[in-house]
């Protein structure tokens, strides 16, 4: 159950490779809005989070415009308003409805975006049946894109009703709790890489989200990698050493935010030194010492690895490391298929000579590194180029995929990025020194 191995998809090219996918993410998606109640789905409870229903809806609305529209003669669009209050962020397909104020939509209902999804549902396996050969050509890779984009929001759900819940004085679940082998914390082994010069980022076979190429070449020095994720128990020193209060650990822009936010903690603890208790999806519990620190910004990270006299990873330290010990075996780990949708702690722990542990799922691991351009990386023409480029800016990347990330989703090269200050994604850190 701990373990789950990462199968990277077949390519989508064969049409009964592609419906049988579709089919399933498709499903996948409302598998996971089924423990909601349409209340719960009609919730924003923070600007940057969307309520479950926009996410069912916009997913379709994705395969809609950019496959639908283009490659499907005889559609017939669903309902004209969804193109205004679905759009998330393209500028080239039309003005959209402001994203704070997503929560504020009680039409169209839930069962109307049931039956939109049903209708693009449709649709879309008609095309994959009857979409001549050339057609078929351009819809197979916007229809993997529009699959990839689909996991991606399936994360989102999880991660947007988790702060929904969390806001609610009745601390609903989510789900009941999945039993997890406990373990107990030892001490943290130290992995050494050579370095030297290195390539990262995509070369293919499979898909791969423009952003994780070009490959390239890139200079590492000596360096070491913690063997596990910053635990809990770990984070719960820097807290009690007065990590808070202590300016010396933070950055100028960290510092100054948590301050203004009054963080004390990771997002989600309640309570107070020696009492702290967490909130999951499974609803709230004491924390676990041995399992990863979830929910710190890049700057509570990088005040911890200041704190610990270490530092972050950057992001090609992080993905050379992580090729160098799966020896191209399929990336495992506590991904959303296992259904924690939490970090547990490494049943496994074998102290320092463990090796590089926890890569693939649990938190995604705050790298040191600005999301910019890989060198000659060029977005592709049109409202697909915005999917990934224009977002270049003022975010750093995270590795690794998280306990709430779909198996198939997840690849080493996968460049995951959000704003320094952000808290509500499963991101925790690794700790990395020079050697
Ligand atoms: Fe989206």
């Amino acid at each position: 159950m701990f373990d789950t191995a990462v199968q990277q998809p077949a390519h989508l090219d064969d049409r009964d490779v592609a419906r049988d996918r579709f089919d399933a993410i498709r499903q996948q998606t409302e598998s996971l809005a089924a423990n909601l109640t349409p209340e719960d789905q009609a919730i924003q409870s923070m600007p940057d989070a969307s309520p479950t229903k926009w996410h069912l809806a916009h997913t379709s609305w994705f395969f809609e415009t950019f496959i639908l529209g283009p490659f499907d003669s005889g559609y017939r669009v669903f309902d004209p308003a969804f193109a205004y209050l679905f759009n998330s962020y393209y500028e080239a397909v039309g003005p959209r409805h402001p994203r704070p104020q997503r929560g504020l939509l009680s039409r169209p209902t839930v069962d109307a975006v049931g039956a939109y999804r049903d209708h693009v549902t449709t649709a879309i396996l008609r095309l994959i049946e009857r979409a001549g050969a050339t057609t078929w050509g351009e819809v197979a890779p916007r229809l993997e894109l529009g699959l990839h984009h689909e996991q991606q929001h399936q994360e989102l759900i999880l991660m947007d009703i988790k702060h929904v819940f969390s806001v609610n004085p009745l601390l609903p679940s989510y789900q009941a709790p999945r039993p997890y082998a406990l373990a107990t914390s030892a001490p943290t082994g130290w992995v050494e890489f050579a370095g030297g010069l290195c390539e990262i980022g995509h070369a293919g076979p499979g898909f791969a989200f423009d952003n994780e190429g070009p490959r390239h070449k890139v200079w590492l020095d000596p360096y070491r990698l913690a063997s596990h994720p910053v635990s809990c128990g770990e984070y719960r020193e820097f807290i009690a050493d007065g990590g808070y209060r202590r300016a010396e650990f933070w950055l100028s822009d960290g510092w100054a935010t948590a301050q203004q936010q009054g963080w004390q903690a990771p997002l989600y603890w309640q309570g107070e030194e020696g009492e702290w208790r967490l909130f999951t999806l499974s609803g709230e519990r004491r924390i676990e010492p041995a399992e990863p620190v979830c929910h710190v910004s890049f700057y509570e990270a990088d005040a911890f690895a200041r704190w610990a006299g270490k530092r972050l990873p950057t992001e090609a330290e992080w993905e050379v490391a992580a090729e160098l010990t799966s020896g191209g075996a399929p990336p495992a780990g506590n991904v959303a298929d296992s259904g924690h949708f939490h970090p547990c702690p490494d049943a496994s722990r074998a102290g320092a000579d463990a090796g590089l542990r926890q890569m693939i799922g649990d938190v995604w691991e705050w790298t040191a590194s600005p999301y910019i351009a890989y060198p000659r990386f060029r977005p592709v023409a049109g409202a697909i180029g915005e999917y990934n480029g224009k977002f270049m800016s003022n975010q750093m990347v995270l590795r690794g995929g998280a306990a709430v990330t779909p198996a198939d989703h997840i690849r080493i090269t996968y460049r995951n990025f959000f704003p320094p200050s952000a808290r509500w994604a499963f991101s925790g850190l690794r700790l990395a020194e020079d050697a």
